[in-house]
């Protein structure tokens, strides 16, 4: 059993001033560590938190590696509060007291993949871990206005799992529904990456909106989107669809054993944590995102306007990931139109493939039991 963290008071926020709270669940992990340490270093100033003082709150099962993390971030001279969570903690280091009065949940736990395996191999262990965590989440923090950003794979089957255990678990409708992102984030951001480098444009990314789901035929780059993309071929279009789709193995294969990406996802990661963090501290109105998302509530509505139009767009799919406009209350509009703007090949070839795979995906997570 580790011993209880150093007190120290850069771990603790003030009582007194307005706060933030961040409970990243999976903090000691490869993907955990990097983006900690981009809360702890980057974060305040990212969102301009002025008075507001933000609080970092840390679990992991593997406590021992979670404890040397915290003491490690906790000496760093910015104004993030710090504080370590893990089981075996006593009441201010448990699960409860990370996710206590949390505004944010960020999610990296769970196993990630080696070579040979897809996403949907990892589904068995992850879908008990974030069930499992989806429950105290439910216990403990308010579900009528937390945000849950789910990174942990397969996105595609873990944000069903995820929506309906808190669904299951909320006292009263909360619209939890509007606020479980699944991070798609790394997919658009690899779409950019590889259409600057095609164009030998390395100085001003193209945004590229990618759409459907996080795991490969899902995963739909809309390059017909980007001007930068209007003189490519269409074989090298193709090229770059392949490897946007294929990207996660590309990391796994080179990691040879090692884990999956790590990096580019806590930059990924900490990029959405910061667009959301900024409109949650502020309340300055809705932003502009782009996120795996649930399209319908527990009673079959959709949760906002656009998400009929998706259905009648996507095959009747009740997840997606699509651009968004996110509010503190959660997802506010569903950017169908994205759709009606495909071309000819990305419509007729990727979408129907990318529906067939993501309908098998859903329905794992919507089979998965709860109990
Ligand atoms: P990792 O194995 O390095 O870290 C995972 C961490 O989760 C470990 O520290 C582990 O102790 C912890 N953990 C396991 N069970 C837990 C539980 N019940 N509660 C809290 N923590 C728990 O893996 P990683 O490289 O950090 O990847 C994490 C997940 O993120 C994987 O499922 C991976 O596939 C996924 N991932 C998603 C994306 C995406 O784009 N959404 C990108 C990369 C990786
Ligand atoms: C990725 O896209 O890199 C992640 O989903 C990790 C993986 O397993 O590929």
């Amino acid at each position: 059993m580790p011993h209880s963290p150093h007190p120290n008071i850069m771990t603790m926020p003030s009582e007194s001033l307005p706060s933030f709270k961040i409970a990243l669940l999976g903090a000691a992990g490869g993907i955990g560590q990097p983006l900690s340490l981009l809360i702890k270093s980057q974060l305040h100033l990212a969102v301009s938190a002025g008075a507001t003082r933000i609080h970092l709150a840390m679990y992991d099962v593997a406590a021992e590696t979670l404890v040397g993390v915290h003491a490690d971030l906790a000496h760093i001279d910015t104004p993030v509060a710090v504080s370590a969570h893990f089981p075996g903690g006593d009441a201010a280091h448990s699960l409860g007291s990370c996710l206590q009065g949390a505004d944010l949940v960020l999610c990296p736990a769970g196993m990630a993949r080696r070579p040979g395996m897809t996403r949907a191999d990892l589904f068995a262990t992850n879908a008990s871990i974030v069930r499992s965590l989806a429950r105290d989440i439910a216990m403990h923090c308010d579900l009528a206005t937390v945000h849950v950003l789910l990174i942990s794979n397969p996105v595609n089957s873990l944000v069903p799992v995820v929506v309906r255990t808190l669904q299951q678990c909320e006292l009263q409708p909360s619209g939890i529904e509007k606020r479980v992102l699944g991070v798609t984030a790394l997919d658009a951001t690899r779409a950019s990456t590889f259409l600057g480098e095609e164009c030998g444009n390395l100085h001003d990314f193209p945004r590229v909106p990618v759409i459907g789901g996080h795991s490969g035929a899902t995963i739909l780059p809309v390059f017909s989107q980007c001007p930068q993309a209007d003189d490519l071929s269409q074989q090298t279009v193709a090229k770059l669809v392949q490897r946007v789709q294929n990207g996660g193995d590309e990391v796994v294969k080179a990691k040879n054993g090692k884990g999956s990406a790590t990096l580019a996802m806590a930059h990924c990661g900490f990029r959405m944590l910061a667009q959301v963090s900024r409109m949650l501290i502020h309340r300055d109105g809705d932003i502009a995102a782009s996120a795996y998302v649930a399209l319908t509530h527990a009673d079959g509505t959709p949760v906002a306007p656009g998400a009929q139009e998706l259905m009648a767009r996507n095959g009747g799919l009740h997840y997606f990931a699509v651009p968004i406009t996110l509010s503190p209350q959660g997802v506010e509009e569903i950017r169908y139109r994205i759709v009606d703007y495909l071309n000819y090949n990305e419509l007729n070839e990727l979408l129907p493939v990318c529906i067939e795979h993501l309908r098998k995906d859903i329905e794992l997570g919507v089979q998965f039991q709860l109990e």
